[in-house]
């Protein structure tokens, strides 16, 4: 299933980063903006239990969260800043990292790093990275992320391709999306139109 997200803060800071005018320290604090009014959605059904205790006032039960525990994934690079504003929501949450890169010719994914937290398959995950394009480094990563164990995986993104989208329900279907929006296509060097360019670059400063 993919969700998108209306809300118009969502959509406003979207386009303020599509922007090519948005420098990179805007765009960088953007994209954590985004991340934290993404992670509202993509964690909604989270589970809670109900805890008794003392307000200043009175004694009560109050809704506190409960269930499997966390884990945020980022893809590097660009997924890092997504991980770095959501761990401040979800401090418990441990974190892994997957290091992949689109190969600029073949467009298909090339894995450089990979490190997972040991317990994976106890807990929830929530897989980020900004763009979701031909789908082949999500898709890649969540394959690794099986491979480990996992079985409760949400992927996150700021911007899709319909391609992408694709992708992921045919490989995954069990995944859910949650994303601020889903572009018309791909251009012919795998890049979504209209977009908001390189993710990672716009980040980084890296061009
Ligand atoms: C970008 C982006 C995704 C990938 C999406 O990363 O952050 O990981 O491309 O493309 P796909 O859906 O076609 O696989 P990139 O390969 O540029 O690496 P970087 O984050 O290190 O810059
Ligand atoms: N990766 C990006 O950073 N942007 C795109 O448009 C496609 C892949």
């Amino acid at each position: 299933m993919v969700t998108i997200v209306s809300h118009p803060l969502v959509q406003h800071k979207l386009s303020l980063m599509r922007d090519e005018r948005t420098g990179v320290k805007e765009f960088r604090e953007l994209a954590g903006e985004l991340s934290l009014l993404l992670a509202y959605e993509a964690m909604r059904d989270l589970e809670l239990t109900s805890q008794r205790l003392s307000t200043p006032i009175e004694e009560g039960d109050f809704p506190m969260l409960s269930g499997k525990k966390l884990a945020l994934v980022a893809i590097l690079r660009a997924g890092l800043v997504m991980t770095d504003a959501i761990v401040g929501l979800v401090p418990a949450a441990k974190v892994g990292h997957i290091g992949l890169y689109r190969d600029p010719q073949t467009l298909k994914p090339v894995a450089y790093y990979n490190k997972l937290p040991a317990d994976i398959a106890e807990r929830r995950v929530f897989l980020t990275d900004p763009m979701l394009a031909t789908g082949g480094s999500a898709s890649a990563a969540i394959g690794f992320l099986k491979e480990a164990g996992a079985q409760s995986i949400k992927l996150m993104c700021i911007l899709a391709a319909p391609e992408g989208t694709a992708v992921i329900e045919k490989d995954h279907p069990d995944v859910d999306i949650v994303v601020a929006a889903v572009d018309s296509q791909l251009n012919n060097h795998g890049y979504i139109v209209p977009g908001l360019g390189d993710a990672g670059d716009r980040i980084y400063g890296t061009k």
